[in-house]
């Protein structure tokens, strides 16, 4: 059951409630009402405290662990964030020319830490990613392996890349953020990888530097992640017994939070028991280990804030009529996921009732929660949909003509826009009209 009347605290996440009796939600030192009424609604807010304990969180879990993250942009691919994130030494995985582009605008330093991953690489996103002389390309088939050579051998240079193996790994999570069985379209079967890594190695145009895996996203528990690495471990065995020495086991993303307040979450022992279950299987490996963390690391460093416009009756059931839609936040329409709600004003006395948030796209899937039981609200009031900062806003759209939201990075006591709202200019500035 949701706490109906939010706690005032709320646990494991930047968002509080403040103020003398502790009712007004803030992201660290700032009221989200406050932010609502300066920059307007939807609004996603992030702390950047928050991004920074959860890198140190992983450093510190790593710790005696050769080790570097490579946060993977498509979480969450704000300018400023990969700017605060490339500041903290992290670099990045990036599966796009368009990911690239970004990297090297946050920070240029950073290109030089950036693996690129994915199964569609195209010849022209090969050789922007083989000019700026990133770490390595995560290469997903021999077709593709081939086509990187192809254009390493046309640019005179030798292509550093890992293969991303299929460990055939079950992890439990949403069928569509679940990728290392077989019957996913992702990276190669093992038994296919020591063939590839023979030929790789005899290429004048390819550096055979790593090896990746990623079975999936959301996962809560460390097991399959243990059993991934060890499989993976087990070949870099064997191919250092047959002269190919690889520097860089690199074991994708995935590590899972918790979205539901009720339940208790401590990150900072999911994560330990991710690093151990890593330094087991690692053994005595003694390259580099790379880590591709997404949502950990941001998540729960946002929100998205939007105003109540309406509240709606339909026979049995009531529905709160959001500003923001699932154009802005697409995960509960997507794979059912759930997010917490909670009231900017936080009125003990308010009684519960049980309603659907839905936003105005006209679609049934445009909802952000169903049967829940909220504190009573009216048009006017304000919600933050929390956890909302990995795949949010990276993963929202212009549908039904929508401008996409702003975004403001929180740091303590200041605030700053680091996306405006976008305008209908924006959303018209690509098309013309037919003459
Ligand atoms: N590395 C690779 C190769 C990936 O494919 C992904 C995510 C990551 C790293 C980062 O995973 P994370 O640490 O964030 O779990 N849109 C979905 C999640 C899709 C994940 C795609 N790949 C969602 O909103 O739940």
């Amino acid at each position: 059951m949701n706490p109906v009347i939010p706690a005032r605290k709320i646990p494991a996440r930047n968002f509080q409630y403040r103020g003398k009796q502790e009712t007004d939600l803030a992201c660290e030192g700032v009221s989200l009402a406050r932010l609502a009424r300066v920059y307007g609604t939807p609004l996603y807010v992030y702390s950047a405290t928050a991004i920074r304990e959860r890198v140190q969180m992983f450093n510190e879990a790593f710790a005696g662990v050769r080790h570097a993250l490579c946060y993977s942009i498509k979480a969450n691919s704000n300018l400023s964030i990969l700017r605060l994130l490339a500041g903290m030494g992290v670099g990045f995985d990036i599966v796009s020319g368009g990911e690239l582009e970004r990297a090297r605008r946050a920070a240029k330093k950073s290109l030089r830490r950036i693996v690129f991953s994915g199964v569609g690489k195209t010849a022209a996103e090969m050789d922007a990613a083989l000019a700026a002389d990133i770490l390595m390309f995560n290469v997903e088939s021999a077709a593709e392996m081939e086509l990187l050579e192809a254009r390493a051998r046309h640019l005179r240079q030798r292509a550093p890349m890992a293969l991303r193996v299929n460990p055939d790994v079950f992890a439990e999570t949403h069928p569509y953020i679940s990728t290392g069985l077989h019957e996913h379209k992702f990276g190669v079967a093992m038994a296919e990888a020591r063939a590839l890594y023979r030929r790789a190695a005899r290429s004048k145009h390819l550096l055979p530097v790593g090896i990746s895996v990623h079975i999936g996203s959301q996962i809560q528990n460390a097991a399959p992640f243990g059993q991934a690495l060890q499989r993976v471990r087990e070949l870099v065995a064997d191919l250092a017994a047959e002269g190919i020495r690889l520097q860089y086991i690199d074991a994708g993303g995935g590590l899972g939070i918790s979205y539901k307040l009720e339940e208790p979450f401590d990150p900072s022992t999911l994560l330990e028991r991710y690093a151990h279950a890593m330094r087991s299987a690692l053994g005595d490996f003694d390259g580099e280990l790379l880590l591709e963390p997404g949502r950990f690391l941001i998540a729960q460093a946002g929100a998205l804030v939007a105003q109540v416009l309406y509240v709606k009756k339909n026979g049995s059931k009531t529905f709160v009529v959001t500003d923001a839609g699932m154009n802005d936040l697409i995960r509960p329409a997507l794979y059912q996921a759930h997010h917490a709600i909670v009231p900017l004003r936080r009125n003990p006395k308010n009684q519960a009732t049980v309603v659907d948030v839905v936003g105005p796209v006209c679609e049934s899937g445009d909802f952000f929660a169903r049967d829940r039981a909220m504190p009573e609200l009216v048009a006017g009031d304000g919600v933050a949909i929390l956890d909302a900062g990995a795949y949010g806003m990276s993963l929202s759209s212009n549908y039904n003509s929508r401008p996409r939201a702003a975004e403001v990075l929180v740091d303590g006591s200041r605030h700053t826009l680091i996306r405006r709202r976008e305008t209908m200019r924006d959303l018209l500035a690509a098309e013309m009209l037919l003459r």
